[in-house]
């Protein structure tokens, strides 16, 4: 019975820790201790399906006194799900994943963990009471256990399977550091900011989404600056320079960088930016440079496992990327399409045009694509026998941004479907049959730049209305772009 108090304890903790905000990061010895969590959890994701099996085998009578191994295995089952809760929670602090799949997990997961708990709990009231609480003990067993199988489902699903798991097993034991660079080659620039910039500032500051008009993928627009007109590193006078500014000011001040609620720059990651800028932000300054200076040398000391674990996701996310390329270019040599990489964009985005000439587009090729719609970012179908329906699908890609449909046999009532796009820019229906009621459906559209409507049979009515209501979008009655 005390074993069994003794357990709601962590039980009330992992309440708590449902309601908690997630700490800051924290520093890579906790890390560490997060990284187990991918190790614990087999534990009880064994041991309490084990209870399960010893019930039963006790109830047909296989076994004859099945109470102490389940209490022993109770007791096991709850040590470690303890263990594997903190270790996820710790994960998950680090910010090392984010997203919706990942908090899905970590409800699943306390709730399992709690489940474990509280099933241990009443397993020992029913010894205490002769079994009168028998059948809740029995549900709370049944009930934990499908939980688990959500939580560990949910917990693959955002590992990636086996790769994921193998790569962070190995980060604990050190194989995959071989894939790094060695300290001695590593680049301040490249090596050491870029991984944090990536993490914490080009959510806000790319092709896509710049923030502030201000573009950090690329050395040359860090350097340019944005929407403020300073330069964003000015190398004569670097402590002028916008960026080392806006990490600099006070974390509550309204124009600090990255913004509230956000993950914050550390200190470390400050010291480095700012002595980087002020020696002249030079991008081939290296590491051991920075290693031999009496006060950039304890802050690189400190701050080398930080960035190792940054590289080491960046280069998860290439190899993804990579992965990605490859299952795409084999879908495009099927369907007999062509597919590339968005270079215009830093992240997974790719772009769909036809091959030419042509082959016949299907819509049971659009469906093959299906699992992929999100990476287009432009999809070109010019003179395709793309249909009003298969707009639907073209609808649900929900990175479009630019979408070339002219010399086909649209007649525009599909175009209703497209007014989702929360991003489509340029739409071109140049030599189609669209007509002017269709066409009033653009008023609709989000965020269309432009429109290219020549040689369709809408009336001047429509285009001096659409120029009316929607003064955002131009409408140009020319052939347009093809790509
Ligand atoms: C959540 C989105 C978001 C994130 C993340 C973010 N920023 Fe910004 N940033 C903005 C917005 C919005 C502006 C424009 C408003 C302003 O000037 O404060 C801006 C403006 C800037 C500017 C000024 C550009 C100019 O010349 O006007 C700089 C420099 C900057 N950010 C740097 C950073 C750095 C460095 C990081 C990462 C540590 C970062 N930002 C992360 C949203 C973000």
């Amino acid at each position: 019975m005390i074993a069994g108090l003794f357990l709601l304890l962590p039980a009330a903790s992992m309440i708590l820790l449902l309601f908690l905000p997630p700490a800051d990061s924290l520093s890579s010895s906790w890390l560490f201790i997060g990284r187990l969590h991918p190790l614990l959890l087999h534990f009880p994701i064994v041991l309490m399906p084990l209870v399960l099996i010893f019930e039963i085998l006790g109830r047909i009578r296989f076994l004859k006194e099945p109470t102490r191994a389940i209490s022993l295995v109770l007791l096991a089952a709850s040590l470690s799900c303890i263990a594997v809760v903190l270790a996820g929670y710790l994960l998950y602090a680090s910010g090392e994943y984010s997203g919706n799949l990942l908090m899905d997990h970590f409800r699943a997961g306390i709730c399992a963990g709690l489940g474990v708990l509280v099933t241990t709990f009443l397993f020992f009231l029913c010894q205490l009471t002769a079994g009168r609480f028998r059948k809740w003990y029995l549900t709370f067993l049944l009930l934990t256990n499908l939980v688990i199988v959500h939580a560990s489902h949910l917990g693959g699903s955002l590992t990636h399977g086996q790769d994921y798991l193998i790569a962070h097993l190995s980060a604990i034991f050190g194989t995959k550091e071989k894939a790094l660079k060695p300290v001695d080659e590593m680049l301040v620039y490249e090596d050491l900011i870029v991984p944090f910039f990536a993490t914490k500032c080009i959510s806000c500051h790319n092709e896509h989404k710049m923030k502030g008009g201000y573009l950090m993928t690329s050395y040359q627009a860090l350097l340019k600056g944005g929407e403020s007109g300073q330069p964003g590193i000015d190398i004569a006078e670097p402590e002028q320079s916008e960026l080392f500014n806006r990490v600099s000011l006070p974390a509550d001040h309204e124009d600090h960088m990255p913004p509230e609620g956000k993950k914050p720059l550390t200190d470390h990651e400050i010291a480095i930016l700012k002595f980087w800028i002020t020696s002249g932000a030079s991008t081939t300054l290296k590491v051991k440079n920075l290693q031999q200076h009496t006060e950039m040398a304890p802050v690189i000391r400190d701050y080398l496992p930080e960035s190792a674990r940054l590289n080491r996701r960046l280069l998860y996310l290439k190899e993804e990327k990579e992965k990605l390329k490859k299952q795409l270019g084999a879908l495009a040599e099927k369907l007999q399409i062509s597919i590339a990489e968005d270079l215009k964009t830093s992240g997974n985005f790719f772009t769909l045009s036809m091959k030419f000439p042509p082959a016949t587009f299907t819509d049971e090729q659009l469906k093959a694509l299906q699992p992929y719609f999100p990476v287009f970012t432009k999809v070109s179908l010019v003179t395709s026998d793309i249909t009003d329906d298969d707009l639907y699908f073209i609808g649900n890609m929900t990175n479009l941004r630019k979408l070339y449909l002219q010399k086909t046999d649209l007649n525009g009532s599909g175009l209703v479907y497209l007014q989702q796009l929360p991003q489509l820019e340029i739409l071109n229906l140049s030599f189609t049959e669209v007509d002017d009621a269709s066409v009033l459906q653009l008023i609709k559209f989000p965020a269309l730049k432009k429109v290219y409507l020549f040689d369709t049979p809408i009336s001047t009515e429509v285009v001096k209305a659409l120029r009316q209501h929607q003064p955002t979008t131009e409408i140009l009655l020319e052939e347009g772009p093809y790509n």
